[in-house]
């Protein structure tokens, strides 16, 4: 294989990337991001490999969530808060089930550039560029807002910054307490089945904690008192992971500091494409979408371009096929994993194989096809022997009107209410945690 340096992508082809009008203003924006603090240090990056390698190891458990895509008009330390707060809600729902560790992971503090199926989009007779994310051009539906500004690079960089910084505050400076287990119920989910029922759990909690330090045990240990939280994004726009990529005092290795972990969408994992390339020579845990049309010796290809070494926690298949095609698209893949020994984490990403237009012209998704095709990517695994290691939602602590269905009964009717994403429909906090029982009574049984 070629040598890989941070640049060796641009010789390849790059799908879904931007076509700026001013390159000379591209280039002072990189030079300026180059020169920025990194957002996250390699060390964090190993450490989250080591606690995914666990995961391939099926002795941990995998969530990973957010936003679609971040935005700047709905940057708020109160969604940021909130997001965190229902994901700490679903890992301990998934701890008490499963009686592992769970290993969190935000789309979050980076995930704004979004590959999309069409260059244009025509609203009555007038075609314009496609939104493609906050990183590279606006959402409104004018000429000017669509053009791609590099400047862009420059706020995502800054709002990711701040997230990361209130991210690190909370997982360690005490809201993330196991003390706390019962405030992060929020409001309007405390009253439903779900709420409930993680009500229920919570109390158990503070009892045994209780009893804990009436028996005199110390429970003001860091694995009480705090959490490790990690972020993600698809590492889509490449100028942007090239400018944030770093060599690593320590071990002379390159890693790309915008995130702890960094995929590949279904759109951009051409085995001679750019984004292929710039990931292979980062030491990041990353990950890769598998869509229905992923071929089995593509994908065994793809697991020796990105990981050569077999290392456990390197990689993660994420499958993303559809409630109706799970069943029948991913055991072949499995089975070529198995026989070629390769060290994967697996987890399932529900959401993108299940996107729908209503009848009212909203996209959205069903909670029962999500729900089906986490069921289906289990029973698969339990019937191929392997592990079914985690899942990746779209998903917000927001009560928003995305995705139909729920206790709450979220309508086709109702998706106008509050319809906030930027790109794809969300999970709102109680269809999330929701979720999360129906995974728990799965991994119990797989448990026992
Ligand atoms: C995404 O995760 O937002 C996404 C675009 O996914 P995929 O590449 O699987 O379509
Ligand atoms: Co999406």
């Amino acid at each position: 294989m070629s040598q890989w340096d941070v640049t060796s992508w641009r010789a390849k082809e790059a799908l879904q990337q931007p076509i700026y009008p001013d390159l000379a203003q591209l280039k002072a924006v990189e030079d300026k991001l180059s020169a920025m603090p990194p957002l996250v240090f390699a060390g964090e990056a190993r450490q989250l490999k080591s606690a995914l390698a666990k995961v391939a190891q099926g002795k941990s458990f995998l969530l990973q969530g957010g936003d679609c895509a971040e935005s700047f008009a709905e940057f708020h330390a109160n969604n940021i808060r909130d997001t965190f707060k229902v994901m700490l809600q679903m890992s301990v729902v998934l701890t008490y089930a499963g009686k592992c560790p769970i290993v969190k992971i935000g789309r979050m503090a980076g995930q704004f550039a979004k590959p999309r199926s069409a260059n244009t989009e025509t609203i009555n007779g007038i075609e314009l560029p496609s939104y493609r994310g906050d990183i590279i051009n606006g959402i409104d539906f004018t000429e000017q807002a669509r053009i791609p500004d590099p400047e862009r690079l420059l706020s995502v960089y800054n709002q990711s910054s701040a997230t990361m910084n209130l991210l690190r505050a909370f997982a360690q400076g005490g809201f993330a307490d196991l003390h706390e287990v019962q405030k992060w119920n929020s409001n309007f989910v405390a009253n439903s089945p779900a709420g409930e029922r993680y009500g229920a759990i919570a109390d158990k909690i503070n009892e045994s904690l209780q009893f804990m330090e009436a028996c005199g045990f110390d429970s003001s240990v860091p694995q009480l008192r705090e959490t490790e939280f990690y972020t993600s994004h698809e590492a889509l726009l490449l100028p942007y992971e090239e400018a944030l990529t770093r060599q690593d005092s320590l071990t002379g290795d390159w890693y790309d500091c915008s995130a702890h972990m960094l995929w590949i969408g279904d759109r951009t994992r051409q085995l001679d494409g750019a984004h292929v390339e710039f990931l292979r020579g980062v030491k990041n845990p990353i990950g890769v979408k598998a869509g229905p049309t992923m071929d089995p010796e593509d994908l065994i290809r793809l697991i020796d371009t990105l990981n050569p070494e077999n290392e456990a926690g390197r990689l993660n298949i994420i499958v993303r096929m559809g409630a109706d095609k799970v069943a029948e698209g991913m055991p072949k893949l499995i089975q070529a994993v198995e026989r070629e020994g390769k060290q994967v984490v697996w987890s399932s990403d529900p959401m993108h194989g299940n996107t729908v237009k209503a009848s009212n012209g909203y996209k959205t998704r069903a909670v029962d096809s999500i729900l089906r095709e986490v069921q289906q990517f289990f029973e698969v695994h339990k019937a191929e022997g392997s592990y079914a290691g985690g899942v990746h939602f779209e998903m917000t602590g927001q009560n928003v009107t995305e995705c139909v269905g729920g206790s709450f009964q979220v309508t086709e009717a109702d998706l106008a209410d509050r319809y906030h994403t930027h790109c794809d429909p969300r999970l709102n906090a109680d269809q999330s945690l929701e979720l999360a029982f129906l995974i728990s009574d799965t991994l119990k049984k797989a448990r026992a």
